[in-house]
């Protein structure tokens, strides 16, 4: 078969992937999502032009910057101005009309028509584009202060309460003043003597002026600790992935998103003695910058009965130890990939987190269920390098066994594509590196038959493996 399901513990193998960008996220109530998610854009009775004042900043534009975009835009965050005050929003009225109309802004790649509905979905509705679109081209009145609401405040402790064990590498990492965005993987022993069941994980980003955002990930092998020990800076360089095969995947965050605790019966485990891996995105900000993340775990107090399990959707592979085929012809702008998996057991699916590098151009994926009906799961119109993002799924999705997840996907291996790595164009094929790609759905899911009583999963039971090189 093309797709190769993993648990959380992979087993290695060398032709396994590289690459593991899953976020796990909370299930809530098991619930199944609509076939068509509402589209608050399409939401037309709540249109503009059905309110004929024209819109103020105070009263229509600053609730809209305070949901929407202060998350990112306010001192000491990863965009590069604040939306603070009105000033701020003033100067760049039309930029704001513009972004929102071409849905640059916020960033949130999936379609909100199709797939989904995720949680923590940055959109905007139609309403809410028409007033920042109707306040620029009226001059961008400021209208009464007191009409507005209180300042948002911006809180920096952990929103899930004291977590049960904090871990951040042992040195700061200095991030250079310019230059190209950089990829680091940090090793931190977690130094746990038991297993743990893990009900939450949340991140806080040491400097959020850099971090631009991250993915977390253990090891059980050691083998991300013999990277970091070869590379004399706190952690080492990849591009995008973990530069190993994780055991397993600790979630992520990026500004805006809330960490949530997992549904009670649901759980990640962390065995004995693990590396936590945290991987970040570095954006730099004009100055050299000190970074040291650190990473919150709370572990499960209820007993736990589902393992948060991981399977991928990629192209085929020829036999069990080669990569996944995928040859994108230099000059190409719109080559094809596709891929697909059965599901061997009824799950629920909870997240899905998609991986291309910088030639990707669309990314969809699809469930066939033995009924013959067809459910979006997601779709990225324009994928967009810069924000990978995990998608979590406001309620997770119950597909049953001998589902087909399809992925379908497009390459622009042009020299027309800006984000082009090789001029000119060059043959590419399925790899790590900047100059190569990669096409991945990964799935985060339970498994519906499993009743674990809180017994670690068979999989950790077993001796890790030796430190073993997927390179
Ligand atoms: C998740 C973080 C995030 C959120 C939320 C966000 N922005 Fe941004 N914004 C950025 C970053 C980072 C940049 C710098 C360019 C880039 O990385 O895309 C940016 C750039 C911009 C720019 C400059 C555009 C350009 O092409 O240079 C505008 C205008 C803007 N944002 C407006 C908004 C508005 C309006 C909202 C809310 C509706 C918003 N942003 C929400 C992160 C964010």
């Amino acid at each position: 078969m093309h797709l190769e399901l993993f648990a959380v513990n992979v087993p290695v193998r060398p032709f396994a992937l590289l690459f593991i960008g899953v976020f796990w996220t909370t299930a809530g109530s098991a619930a199944q999502a609509d076939d068509a998610p509402k589209d608050p854009r399409a939401d037309e009775s709540s249109l503009r032009k059905n309110r004929p004042d024209t819109p103020t900043y105070y009263a229509d534009v600053l609730p809209i910057l305070q949901k929407r975009c202060q998350d990112c835009h306010h001192p000491g965050e990863v965009a590069p101005f604040s939306l603070l005050t009105y000033e701020q929003a003033k100067k760049r009225a039309h930029d704001l009309a513009d972004v929102v109309e071409d849905h640059k802004m916020p960033p949130w790649p999936a379609s909100t028509t199709t797939g989904g509905p995720f949680r923590d979905a940055r959109i905007l509705s139609k309403a809410e584009i028409e007033t920042l679109t109707e306040w620029a081209e009226a001059g961008a009145p400021e209208g009464l202060a007191s009409a507005g609401p209180p300042p948002r405040k911006f809180d920096d402790e952990w929103p899930l309460g004291k977590p049960d064990l904090v871990l951040k590498p042992d040195d700061a990492y200095t991030v250079g003043a310019e230059g190209r965005d950089e990829y680091r993987v940090f090793v931190i022993s977690t130094g746990l003597k038991e297993g743990k069941w893990i009900r939450a994980v949340d991140y806080k980003p040491g400097n959020r002026r850099v971090v631009h955002h991250l993915l977390g990930a253990f090891d059980t092998r050691g083998a991300a600790k013999a990277k970091d020990l070869a590379d004399p800076k706190p952690g080492y360089e990849v591009f995008g992935g973990f530069g190993v095969l994780p055991s397993g995947t600790l979630g992520g965050w990026a500004p805006g998103k809330t960490a949530h605790f997992e549904a009670d019966s649901v759980g990640r485990y962390l065995p004995a003695g693990s590396d936590v891996l945290i991987q970040i995105h570095y954006h730099k900000s004009g100055k050299p910058e000190s970074d040291q993340t650190a990473i919150g775990l709370y572990f499960a107090r209820k007993p736990v009965d589902k393992l948060l399990r991981g399977a991928i959707v990629r192209p085929p592979t020829q036999s069990l130890f080669s990569r996944p085929q995928l040859i994108i012809p230099a000059g190409v702008a719109n080559y094809e990939t596709r891929g697909s998996f059965n599901l061997p057991y009824d799950a629920h699916l909870i997240g899905i987190t998609p991986h291309m590098h910088l030639l990707g151009k669309d990314f969809l994926l699809t469930a066939l269920r033995p009924d013959g009906s067809r459910l979006n799961l997601i779709k990225i119109d324009q994928w967009n390098f810069n924000w990978q993002l995990n998608y979590e799924l406001e309620h997770p999705i119950a597909l049953p066994k001998g589902t087909k997840i399809e992925l379908l996907a497009h390459f622009d291996n042009s020299a027309s594509n800006p984000n082009n790595p090789n001029s000119p164009p060059r043959e590419v094929r399925w790899g790590e590196q900047t100059t190569d790609e990669m096409c991945i759905g990964f799935l985060q899911l339970t498994r519906d038959d499993e009743h674990l009583h809180n017994q670690a999963p068979a999989r950790f039971l077993r001796p890790a493996a030796k430190l073993d090189r997927v390179n």
